[in-house]
């Protein structure tokens, strides 16, 4: 085989998931492989795999049984399989034996070691399935090949340990683990020198950053010393658990000039009843006490979420609980999901799960409710003057650009091409559901 290989990836799932990608295929540029965006264009396909719902894996497996036709085409195809669908117990022997086509099945726990697997089909084996229990050390110092010149993701922890009751991202992507503030600030002061102006921290729950470092740190204090970052212009991060949302970090966002003003913190439920079953660790009081703390120390806040419909046991007084906290919140905008039942879960084995058209019809009724505060929040923004990050030329229309407000509103705009990559100010001209529309002043 020559040594210009071509390489197609399709990542589902979380940031989390795409940083994996954006170090997959960073390892694979290394090798001097180039990357393609058609599958059939491809030496090389890799599924970067999620599993926090269930339809999730449905779509995994529809694709897989696609890329036969493929194979067949080019028997030497390389399709290799990654990621946290492939951590659930028995996935990976059932893909396996299902696809027997498929070469390479990792998990999220080795993945660095894809380019040594990779090259042991290359010369000539014909499936490789391996996949490691536990989390070893982070490994430091991966290539990344990042999507973005001008926004990044840092991974700050990996793992989670709440265990809520729905979910399976403790599972498959095993206990909490922190990099070094020094680690950190290393990668993101490269990130500087290269241009890049905003970054994401990413982690299951930030808030709990630090536990087990010496010497003692926390997110707070990691968030002052990003700041200090001289050239970096915006700090943004998820996801913020409630329970561990700080006044500390509170205070850190409102007095952290590169902080931007958006918190995205999931609240799932509105009932405590439910929160309890969903082993969340606060009260809806608790919550909203939060919103107010936050809504106080930082003027303009952007607020999003997570918003779980048909948890098992929802009654419709709990539902309505969590209507009238979407209300209540005025969240910017809310990710909804339906409760997605998923093995090994305890919730999975609740007995009180709620029918399907039951969580259908909640999920429609909030959807409507949420879209409705969106619309009105982005109206705030008509006519007002904006700072945006450009990073594009628009999707829609490449003659315009696109980018986003501290609060992280999406913007499409009128604007200087040559401005890609700074800080620009914006005026709103129209407000719509999903973005804004401007024109650069
Ligand atoms: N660690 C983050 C997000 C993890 S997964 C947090 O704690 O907020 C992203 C979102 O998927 C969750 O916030 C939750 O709303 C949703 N989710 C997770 N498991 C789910 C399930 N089994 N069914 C439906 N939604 C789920
Ligand atoms: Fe899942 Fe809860 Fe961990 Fe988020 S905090 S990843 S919802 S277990
Ligand atoms: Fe993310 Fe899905 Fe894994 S949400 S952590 S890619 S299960």
């Amino acid at each position: 085989m020559n040594n210009k290989l071509k390489y197609f990836i399709e990542t589902w799932g979380c940031q989390m998931n795409e940083e994996d990608s954006e170090k997959l295929s960073g390892m694979l540029k290394l090798k001097n492989y180039s990357r393609v965006i058609s599958k059939e264009e491809a030496d090389i396909i890799i599924f970067n795999t999620c599993a926090v719902r269930e339809n999730a894996e449905q779509k995994v497996f529809g694709n897989l049984g696609q890329l036969k036709h493929l194979k067949k085409k080019n028997p030497k195809l390389i399709i290799a399989i990654s990621g946290c669908m492939m951590q659930q117990p028995g996935v990976a022997e059932e893909l396996a034996k299902k696809f027997p086509f498929v070469n390479i099945i990792i998990g999220t726990h080795n993945a660095y070691k894809f380019p040594k697997y990779l090259n042991r089909i290359i010369n000539g084996e014909k499936q490789i399935v391996d996949i490691w229990n536990n989390e070893g050390e982070i490994i430091e110092g991966l290539p990344v090949d990042r999507l973005s010149s001008v926004k990044a993701f840092v991974t700050i922890m990996y793992g989670c340990n709440n265990f809520c009751t729905y979910c399976i991202v403790p599972y498959v992507r095993g206990r909490e683990r922190s990099r070094t503030p020094e680690d950190i600030e290393k990668e993101i002061k490269e990130l500087v020198a290269k241009g890049y102006k905003e970054i994401t921290l990413l982690g299951q729950n930030v808030n709990s950053y630090g536990k087990g470092l010496k010497p003692e740190i926390n997110f707070a204090k990691l968030l002052r010393r990003i700041n200090n970052i001289e050239g970096l212009e915006r700090i943004r991060f998820m996801t913020s658990h409630p329970k561990d949302l700080s006044q500390e970090l509170i205070d850190t966002i409102a007095e952290c000039d590169k902080l931007c003003e958006h918190i995205h913190l999931p609240f799932q439920s509105g009932s405590t009843k439910i929160l309890k079953k969903m082993n969340r660790h606060y009260t809806r009081e608790q919550y909203l006490d939060l919103v107010y703390r936050i809504k106080k120390a930082i003027p303009n806040v952007a607020l999003t979420t997570d918003i779980i419909v048909g948890f098992p046991g929802e009654t419709e007084e709990d539902f309505n609980d969590t209507l009238s906290l979407v209300k209540e919140v005025e969240y910017d905008s809310a990710f909804t999901f339906l409760y997605s039942k998923r093995n090994g879960t305890p919730a999975a084995k609740y007995e009180d799960q709620i029918p399907e058209n039951i969580k259908h019809e909640r999920f429609n009724r909030l959807v409507e409710v949420v879209n409705e505060i969106s619309k009105k929040k982005n109206k705030e923004y008509e006519d007002k003057i904006v700072e945006v990050l450009v990073e594009s030329p628009s999707k829609t229309d490449p003659s315009k650009l696109t980018g986003r407000t501290r609060t992280s509103k999406l913007v499409n705009f009128k604007g200087d091409h040559k401005n890609i990559g700074k800080l620009v100010n914006v005026k709103i001209t129209e407000a719509k559901s999903f973005s804004l529309i401007g024109e650069e002043v």
